[in-house]
Parts: C-alpha cells; structure tokens; sequence
C-alpha cells in the first residue's frame, strides 16, 4: 500500500501525520483559550511588512506569538494574554463571539499548561484541524505553518517543552484567496479558528506513526497490512497485528526505513455492511507498547453500471451533509454532532452519506463505522479554482493525501471524490487527473469520483448530457442536477431525459430546492414546503429513469449558513435546501424521501430477491 510510504515532502514545513489520535496517550488542551483578534496581523507582520518570526530580534512589544509579558512598569508590551477574553476550543469563532459572526482575518490563540514529562518518551502537538491557515509556536517558539482548514496536522514537541508554565500559541487566519483550496467563493459560511481537538500525544522514542490494514482489493479472505514506525530503532523491528475475534496473531518486520508489509489469510470474516456494521478490535503491537483500533472489513467495487458491496449490488441510499450543527450554530466536531446528523441520516432510511464539500471531522467517518452508513468523502477543490498555480495543485494535493491517509482504515469511506462542480478545461482536467493518480497510487481499493456538471443537450430543450472527460477516469458517474429549481420548475422533470453513454453506475450527487420550515402554500409556490415536496416527488421520478442509476445524495439534509443567501424572512444567511431546518425541524421532503429510500431498500435487499 503505498499510501503508508509517501513521502510528505511538501512546502509546508508538516511532519508525516500521526493517525488514530483517538487510541494514542494524549494531553487535551481543548477547553478554554484566550485569543486576541488581530485584522492587521500587527503580531505577524511589522510595519515595513516583514515576517516578525522570521526577524532575528523580533520586538517583544508587538510580536504576539512571543507571548511577552512586561519586566517591569517601564516597558512597553503592547498585548497581554491574561487580560484577553475568553474562547471555547474546539470551536468556530464566528458562532461564538457577535463580533466575530462575520469576522475573516488572523485571531491569535493562547493557552497555559504544565506538562508531567516522562523519560525517553517524545511528544508532538497535534491539532484536528484549523480553519484556514495556522501558524503555531510553542514557548515563544515557531514550530510550523499549516494550511488547509479541513484536514489534521502535528508537529514534534520533544525536548520543547516544560514542567511548568508552557503556552502555546497559534495564530489562525480564515482571509479568502483566489490561490486557496477553497477558492474565494464558496455557498457555505467561512468559519474561522481552531475548530477541533487540540491534543499532545505521548509517544514512545520509536512507535507506531500509521498503518493501514484492509481487505486486499477485492478479495475477502485476505487482509493486506502495512505499518510505519517513526524513530531511531525503527529498523529491523517485529511489529504484531492481533485481531483476537478472528483469531488473528501475525508479524511482520520492518526494513531499514522502519517500513513493513504483510498480508494475512483470513477466512469467514464478519464482513461490514449498513446491514450489520460490524468492527473488530485490531491491536499493533511493538515493543510490548499496544495500539488499538476498531476497524471493519468489506469489499467495494464496480461492475458494470453495478456498485458492488462484499460482491452484493447496492443502491446508494444517500444524503449530502455540511459539518456543521445548526441547532447550537456553527461548525460540528463532536461525536455528539455526529451522531446528531448522522442519526438523521439513519432516520432518513439512508446507508451511505456525502460529506460536502471537504473532509469532515474524525466523529463523522468513525460513527459512520459504528452505525453502518457508507460515505463519500471529497476535498475542497469547488467551483473555479487556479487550475495553473502549482501551490494551488500542491495544496490541494496535500488536502487529498491527508484525508485518505486519516480515513484509509474506516470501512464506512468507500469513495474519495476529487472536486465539486469544476469547470471543463484541460488545465482543470489535468489537475484532477494527477489527483486521480495519486488516490489511486495511495489507495487501489475504494472507488473514485467527483461531483460534475449536466448541461442541456445541444439542440435540444430537455435532454441532458453530462459533456465531461472526466467520466471516463472514475469509478462511478456522480452529476449534480437542479431541474425544477435552477432550471425551470418541477413539472419539467416529468419530460427531462438524461444520455448518460458509459456502462457505469451513476450518483445523483445533488439536486433539491429552498424551502422555509413551516412555510405552507400550493406546490407552484417557491419557498413553501409544498413545493420542495412537489419537487422531490418529480426528480425521483425523473432519476428513476436513468439505467446506470446506482444512488443519490439530494442537497442537503439540513439548512446551513451562507454569506451567498440574503433573502429576508426566507434565508436570512441560511441555504434552505435542507429536509430539516437549523432548529431540527423536519420539511414534507424528508418523508418523501424516506418513502423513495423504503422501496429502493426493499428493491436491493437480497432477502427479497
Ligand atoms: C451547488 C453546490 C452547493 C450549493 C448548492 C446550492 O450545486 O455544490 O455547494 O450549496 O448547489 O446552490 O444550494
């Protein structure tokens, strides 16, 4: 599995990233932090603009990652932590503080801790995720930048820190780019800050960095296995894989890099479906230290227009979710968020979700496990990105390798799409295609796509064409679609045909409409509950028309923030499209889907059959 092997060789200064942080000795620094709200990046950048930390006598009075504090009355020291108010991590901004609702720009981060240091072992900090770029110093001390807001990232710590009275700051900035991954226009709210876990993980002097451990490409009675040690006695080291329910106990050794590999016979394994998401405890073992995992084991592939599950032909029962909990605002991170919407989901009568439009917080993709839901999980290349700017291609790249190399052992993750709505070109296609390459190379089991574009059939009013290169290097067809909502109203579903030309399956990866809970009227009117109601009824008619129709994921399970719908007393900064409002109110749709979802059950449950 060359995932485990790839080199993290990129500009962003990033250590190769520590996976499974839930099962690993940790330190939580989540809680209450102070931070200083910086719009001129004063504490960055001095007045000539140059880069403070970069400066060899940065001045203690402006330089807030320094965190001086003044010696006596007579010095000036333009900040002061202590007297700074009061933030929540993990946790957006915006939907903490008032005046930080619409707020883009730097805010500086702070916490206090002492540290019980223990002998021989090393530490590294290690944060979920920080919307969108985050500059991190310990004790005065630079440590690294990452940027990306939806992805996780660490850095080494050992021999950094103190018994007593460490802070770490961090200084996080949300300003949109034209450059950045996502570009400057998205239609989801730009949340800002450090918006999941903090931790420091305590290590051994040589452990166990990553590793993946799955069902070989297709074939149900193997299990390929690779790990990764980190540290000086990494070569030449016996590493344990024991999966006790299965009566596994196998070893492999590592290499001069502290690399190995294997592959374990295992036959009637409990395979992971929606049906029964069963997860076996999996412990690595080296050097008596034990590292445990609850990791599920299936096949997936395409056949065909088929979407195959453990060899078994699956409709993907679906829905798109944004990470973010609207009944206490803003960004979702815990696992209660998680299992707020994905117990939505299961409501729905869903087995599998898309996580728009970036890869979503660890609790979504582990209780997706638990609770037996597949998912899409995509990168934030959305809209029109600088297809010909290699820190943009780099960037975006970065993004790709984390998500898979977080999420590569969770049996729920069966696609990774590369991009959302993306205009045709060849710079844009060749951008994607590199992307491509590179999941493929990391991951050869799960399937790949992205979400594409229909257009209207040249010369014709209502047959639609999906006219994109792209579809014949993924896995599955994924196309969002409005008719009814963008284009035209629902009545044009009932005459819409699609020409879809390729012998694969197809995703309806959106389509759906506005409508204000509780907003009541006849189906022609927009807005109304009756309408989006009449909507759904009409696509899923129309989508049932489609041959290679393999799944859908409507737009969206629930309302979400965005600075792109002004419409007063309808959105009011809220996108609509949700089938349940931000109060947790449900619309008419959501039980017309949840109907659609019985039958298609019913129609692929083998038992049937
Ligand atoms: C787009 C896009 C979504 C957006 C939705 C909408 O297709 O992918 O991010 O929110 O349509 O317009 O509501």
């Amino acid at each position: 599995m060359a995932l485990l092997f790839a080199s993290a060789g990129y500009s962003y200064a990033q250590e190769p990233l520590i996976t499974n942080i839930g099962n690993r000795t940790s330190f939580n620094l989540n809680g209450v932090w102070k931070y200083v709200v910086d719009p001129y990046q004063t504490g960055y950048y001095d007045y000539r603009r140059e880069v403070r930390d970069e400066q060899t006598n940065p001045s203690n009075s402006e330089s807030l990652f320094l965190g001086y504090k003044a010696q006596d009355p007579s010095e000036r020291v333009e900040y002061d932590f202590d007297k700074a108010d009061n933030i929540l991590v993990p946790r957006d901004w915006n939907s903490q503080k008032e005046k930080l609702f619409y707020y883009e720009g730097s805010v500086w981060y702070y916490k206090t801790f002492d540290y019980e240091l223990k002998a021989n072992n090393r530490q590294f900090i290690y944060f979920g995720a920080a919307n969108y770029e985050a500059d991190v110093y310990l004790n005065g001390k630079k440590l690294g930048k990452h940027i990306g807001g939806f992805t996780p990232f660490n850095f080494e710590i050992t021999g950094k820190l103190n018994a007593k009275g460490n802070f770490i700051i961090v200084k996080v900035d949300n300003t949109r780019g034209i450059e950045k991954v996502p570009t400057i226009n998205t239609d989801w709210w730009n949340y800002g800050g450090l918006t999941r876990d903090v931790k420091i993980i305590e290590v051994a002097g040589t452990f166990i960095r990553d590793y993946y451990i799955q069902l070989s490409d297709n074939d149900p009675n193997n299990i390929e296995v690779s790990v990764i040690l980190n540290g000086d006695e990494k070569a030449n080291q016996t590493v344990t894989i024991e999966i006790p329910e299965a009566n596994i106990n196998a070893k492999c050794t590592t290499d001069s890099e502290g690399k190995a590999k294997t592959s374990i016979a295992a036959k009637n394994l409990n395979l992971w479906s929606p049906e029964n998401p069963c997860l076996y405890e999996v412990k690595l073992i080296h050097n008596n230290n034990i590292l445990t995992d609850k990791i599920g084991f299936r096949t997936i592939q395409t056949q065909g227009k088929e979407i195959l599950l453990n060899g078994k032909p699956v409709f993907l029962r679906g829905i798109c979710i944004h990470e973010e909990n609207g009944v206490r605002g803003g960004r979702a991170y815990s696992r209660e968020d998680a299992n707020m919407l994905l117990g939505w989901a299961k409501e729905l009568g869903c087995n599998f979700v898309r996580l728009a439009h970036y890869p979503h917080n660890e609790n979504m993709t582990r209780i997706a496990d638990e609770l037996g839901l597949m998912v899409w999980s995509e990168v934030p290349v959305y809209w029109t990105i600088q297809w010909k700017n290699e820190e943009t291609f780099t960037n975006a790249h970065n993004q790709l390798t984390d998500m898979i190399t977080r999420d590569k052992n969770r049996a729920s993750v069966i696609i990774w799409s590369m991009a959302n709505e993306t205009p045709v070109s060849a710079d844009r296609t060749d951008f994607l295609m590199k992307m491509i390459a590179t999941t493929r190379q990391l991951d050869p089991v799960r399937l790949v796509s992205a979400a594409l574009e229909r257009h209207t059939k040249t010369g014709t009013t209502n047959t639609h064409v999906i006219e994109d290169p792209l579809q014949e290097y993924v896995d599955i067809i994924a196309f969002n679609q409005y008719i009814g909502w963008y284009d035209g109203l629902p009545e044009k579903c009932k005459t819409a045909e699609f020409e879809i030309k390729f012998n694969k399956p197809v995703l309806v990866s959106e389509f759906g409409g506005d409508a204000l809970q509780g907003k009541h009227g006849s189906k022609d009117a927009r807005w109304t509950e009756e309408f989006q109601e009449d909507l759904y009824k009409e696509t899923l008619k129309m989508l049932d028309k489609i041959p290679q129709l393999r799944g859908v994921t409507p737009w969206i399970l629930a309302d979400f923030r965005s600075p792109r719908r002004v419409l007063p007393d309808i959105q009011d900064g809220w996108n609509r499209k949700g089938l349940i409002s931000e109060t947790g109110d449900k619309k008419k749709a959501f039980f017309v889907l949840q109907d659609y979802y019985k039958v298609k059950k019913a129609e692929y449950d083998p038992k049937q059959k």
